[in-house]
């Protein structure tokens, strides 16, 4: 079955799916992504990642080519031609094609829309939720705007494959102050003693994780307490539990930190009512 991507108004043979060399994600990074889980054929947490996509593209001044209606329409087709029930959606959005020079080329180049596909062994996941992952940590090498959703993901990609030469599945990025910011592609979050839900403020320093929002609101009527604010690395490997965000992971249990186990060393089980909250209600 041939696998499709969409790229600048066409679907593409994905093997045959390409941008220009001049194409200012490539030569700048000038560009921002925004991820959709699928689950069932549907878009998880649609308007959230709608609603950052927008807020990303309007911090950077880069013009959104499309309505929310046209972009799901175009994801839908992709489904279709892909048949993906269960998986990922990406899509890229960069300033364009120009020639090259760093200041913003003329105000009607159209901006480079890209959207693929990704399969998502569920099963896989679920196995790894229920036996909880690692993450190590390493010092927090971005830049002063981690909110806006940018493809400038070479201090994520590098401390990534720290963590996978640790044996990790995760590197939790930390601050000059010692303090946690976020995962390499997910949020970060601890359960204290007392059983309150802490995960760091989001300001400029953290994405501002959809899958972290939708958490905070179903925690909340659950009946938790969530602070927002940032942990140590020796909070967290004290905390009762600790755990991982995002559209990819969902919510996933964290056993281990730096070597270390948190709690007993086994997922912790607010973690997991967590996700299966989550999966149940999104
Ligand atoms: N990553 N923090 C970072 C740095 C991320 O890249 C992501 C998402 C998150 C979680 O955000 P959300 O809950 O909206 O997915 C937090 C995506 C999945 C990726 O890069 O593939």
């Amino acid at each position: 079955m041939t696998r499709f991507a969409y790229v600048n108004g066409r679907f593409l043979p994905h093997d045959a799916a390409a941008v220009h060399v001049e194409d200012r994600g490539f030569q700048f990074g000038d560009a921002i992504y925004e991820v959709w889980s699928i689950r069932a054929g549907e878009l998880m947490d649609a308007d959230g990642h709608f609603g950052r996509l927008e807020r990303s593209l309007g911090e950077l001044r880069i013009p959104n080519p499309k309505s929310r209606a046209g972009y799901r329409l175009l994801i839908a087709e992709l489904l279709r031609r892909n048949r993906l029930r269960d998986g990922l959606v990406y899509l890229q959005i960069s300033r364009g094609r120009a020639d090259r020079d760093h200041a913003f080329p003329a105000a009607d180049t159209p901006p480079t829309v890209v959207l693929t596909t990704k399969r998502l062994d569920i099963a896989a996941a679920q196995r790894r939720a229920d036996a909880g992952v690692a993450v190590i940590t390493t010092p927090d090498l971005r830049w002063g705007r981690c909110d806006i959703k940018t493809v400038n993901l070479l201090p994520n990609v590098l401390a990534k494959q720290t963590a996978r030469e640790a044996g990790a599945l995760e590197a939790w990025l930390v601050d000059r102050d010692g303090l946690v910011t976020e995962g390499s592609s997910t949020n970060a979050w601890i359960v204290t003693a007392d059983g309150r839900l802490i995960t760091r403020q989001a300001d400029q320093g953290i994405l501002h994780g959809i899958t972290r929002a939708t958490l905070m609101q179903m925690a909340e009527k659950m009946g938790y307490t969530v602070e927002e604010r940032a942990f140590s690395v020796e909070e967290a490997v004290s905390a009762r539990e600790a755990f991982m965000t995002s559209a990819t992971s969902y919510v996933t249990p964290i056993t281990r930190i730096d070597g270390r186990p948190v709690g007993n060393g086994a997922p912790g089980s607010i973690a997991t009512a967590l996700r299966e909250a989550y999966l149940d209600n999104v």
